[in-house]
């Protein structure tokens, strides 16, 4: 087996070498000569004269090569008591005649589809079907709020928006259509149509515009995959930036087919035919990378789950879905395991399972806390893999490789860089820092392939939000440190971005929301350390000079303001009503001092001797109640 050091090396001397052999574990149209293409620099291309079709890597080379009757797709939904599965060659035939739908839509090569769908097995199949006229899918999660999908709708001016009925929560039925109509009617662009699921939970009535899923499906004839060009655009992916307008992540087809193929073997020890559970959801990145397109670019299986980690019914699914499927590669959030770590403290509900198949637990998308990492090593008797990514980067920049010789794991580290990427830390000028110098944490150019090219439709927003503070380097957001050994060590964001259960949102669009209620003179929305889900937001506001309101009923409204802009996602719960907030002489509101004694890292506070006074009465409310 390669050694970690050999490969992250080679990867590094000679990354056109690299990618170039990578790229032979995709099927192309037109096979790329040009590995890496700097034409445009800083906006990289990896294998720019290549075309090929992602959804032809993902489902009709495994039926081609003998994979038809492996099972592709395993949905399990605890919400529904129901399951399902599809072999390679069932899950094709849903996907081409979906796309034949698509078509008779008017969908054609680079058009845009919304979609907005609970976890059923429809909506991987919708993405799929995208793919494979050669459009472009950009996937809403489903707990955003109609304001934040029209947001999507106008940017991205989808012809078809595809949606379902319903999703299920544990306490509710999310009704999706009333949410859709509504964000049509907000959104400045409308769609031609939309295409419903109907799922039998709830029952819709269809509108002139709206297309019934299973009656299209019913007179549609499947559609062959169209080439697109290794650049073109396979999906966007909304995620939050440091303003209030969410920032389209562009991913391409043939970079994002060569890195994710490479990942699923290399980081995640995952071959064609074994058994990969990725519990998160399609809305997300991870959903997008290592619930579709990954597990199925290397022919495993890939499971749909439909549910909860406690309480759906109990702290045992989790383990009840393991031993069913046997599953070998476990992905979630770090906060799914403090959910069932709280519940079941001593592991009763573990050994009631057989659990014996699986080998490793991944976990990502916000800070994995040693107290979880060893609860999990200690209960499960597996390896448990911290990786750190990005929506921006698609697939991890840094892990501990699976696939290859595995490295010491270090309890609070993610391990070393992932093979392609050069990650250092460096100062606010961009000079480079010495091991354990806590810093900005930053990626030198270029990326490897299946990293973003660009914002959708906007190469200056990228360059100047990503590329333009250490020349060279694309700023990752995140601060930390790389220890002696070449670890790297996450500490939080720089900006104000938080990490709420696993779900990125930014405190600056809560801030938007908040400022809008009358009573509110000034508002600044913090990240506080939560148990469970890892940080939740907490709105500080100042009242305006005489005004007098309860505090719960500024609470209430404020909460469901930011609920109904923003989404029930968004968990903001506590406001609390402070004298004042710190500010510098010019007058912003001292954010990032509010951010490091909320995070316990004590920084020198710039303000004024008053401001300073003004942080020692918020101290208590940001460490703790
Ligand atoms: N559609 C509609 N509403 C949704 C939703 C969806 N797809 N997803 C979440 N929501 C709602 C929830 O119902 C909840 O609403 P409530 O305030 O009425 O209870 C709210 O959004 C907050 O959701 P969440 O923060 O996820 O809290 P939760 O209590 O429902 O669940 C966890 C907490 C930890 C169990 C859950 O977040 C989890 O399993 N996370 C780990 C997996 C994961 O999602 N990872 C993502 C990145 S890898
Ligand atoms: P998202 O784009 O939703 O995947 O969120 C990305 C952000 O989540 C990163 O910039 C980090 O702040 C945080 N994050 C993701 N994975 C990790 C990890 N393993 N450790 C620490 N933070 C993480």
């Amino acid at each position: 087996m390669a050694t970690y050091n050999e490969v992250y090396q080679r990867s590094i001397t000679d990354p056109e070498g690299f990618w170039g052999e990578a790229a032979q574990l995709v099927s192309w149209d037109k096979q790329p000569k040009v590995i890496l293409d700097d034409l445009r620099a800083p906006l990289y291309r990896w294998f720019s004269d290549g075309t090929l079709n992602t959804c032809y890597n993902a489902l009709d080379r495994h039926v081609i090569h003998g994979r038809a009757d492996e099972l592709a797709l395993v949905y399990e939904s605890p919400m529904t008591g129901k399951s399902s599965s599809f072999t390679y060659a069932q899950l094709l035939e849903q996907v081409a005649l979906f796309a034949g739908v698509l078509r008779d839509c008017g969908i054609t090569k680079g058009d845009r589809v919304i979609i907005y769908m609970p976890m059923v097995p429809q909506a991987l199949i919708a993405m799929l079907a995208t793919a494979r006229l050669g459009a472009v899918h950009s996937v809403v999660f489903g707990g955003f709020a109609p304001a934040e999908l029209a947001a999507r709708i106008d940017d991205a001016t989808p012809k078809v928006i595809v949606s379902a009925s319903c999703g299920l929560e544990p306490n509710r039925v999310v009704q999706y259509k009333p949410m859709l109509d509504e964000a049509i009617e907000l959104a400045h662009h409308k769609p031609d149509c939309t295409v419903i699921y109907e799922r039998p939970e709830h029952r819709v009535e269809l509108g002139p515009n709206d297309v019934h899923w299973d009656q299209a499906m019913k007179i549609a004839q499947p559609a062959e995959c169209v080439s697109v060009a290794a650049t073109d655009p396979l999906y966007i992916l909304y995620t939050s930036g440091t303003t209030g307008k969410p920032k389209g992540i562009v991913r391409d087809n043939g970079g994002h087919a060569v890195a994710l193929t490479w990942s699923m073997k290399n980081i995640y020890g995952i071959d064609a035919g074994d058994m990969w559970w990725s519990a998160s959801d399609v809305g997300w990145v991870v959903g997008h990378s290592y619930i579709v397109y990954a597990p199925l670019f290397a022919g495993a299986t890939t499971l749909i789950y439909e549910g909860k980690p406690v309480g759906t019914p109990d702290a045992g699914a989790f383990w009840r879905v393991i031993d069913k499927y046997k599953v070998k590669g476990l992905f979630t959030a770090p906060t799914a395991i403090r959910a069932i770590k709280k519940e079941d403290h001593n592991g009763e509900w573990i050994k009631k399972s057989d659990i014996s198949s699986l080998k490793n637990l991944f976990l990502a998308g916000e800070r994995l806390d040693p107290d979880t990492y060893h609860w999990a090593t200690e209960m499960l008797g597996v390896a448990v893999i911290d990786n750190w990514w990005q929506t921006e980067t698609g697939w991890p920049i840094a892990s501990n490789l699976r696939g290859l010789d595995p490295l010491p794991i270090k309890p609070g580290s993610p391990s070393g860089p992932v093979p392609g990427y050069k990650v250092v830390v460096v100062d606010e000028n961009g000079t480079l820092l010495g091991r354990n110098q806590e810093g900005n944490i930053a990626i030198q150019l270029p990326m490897p392939p299946g990293t973003l090219p660009t914002l959708w439709g906007d190469d200056e927003r990228y360059i100047s939000g990503y590329l333009s503070a250490f020349p060279g380097m694309y700023a990752s957001g995140d601060g930390g440190y790389i220890d002696e050994d070449g670890y790297v060590f996450i500490m939080g964001r720089t900006d104000d971005v938080i990490n709420v259960a696993g779900h990125r949102l930014s405190t600056g669009s809560m801030e938007a929301v908040v400022a809008t209620h009358p009573a509110v003179a000034e508002c600044a929305v913090i990240g506080v350390a939560d148990e469970l889900k890892g940080q939740l937001p907490k709105a500080f506001v100042v009242l305006k000079k005489g005004i007098d309101i309860d505090p719960a009923t500024l609470q209430s409204e404020v909460v469901a303001a930011v609920r109904h802009e923003i989404g029930p996602v968004a968990a903001l719960h506590r406001v609390v009503i402070v004298p004042g907030l710190p500010k510098t002489r010019s007058g912003k509101i001292l954010r990032r001092s509010m951010r490091a004694i909320a995070d316990h890292r004590e920084e020198p506070i710039p303000g004024t001797i008053e401001d300073v006074a003004v942080l020692d009465v918020l101290r208590p409310l940001l460490q703790g109640e």
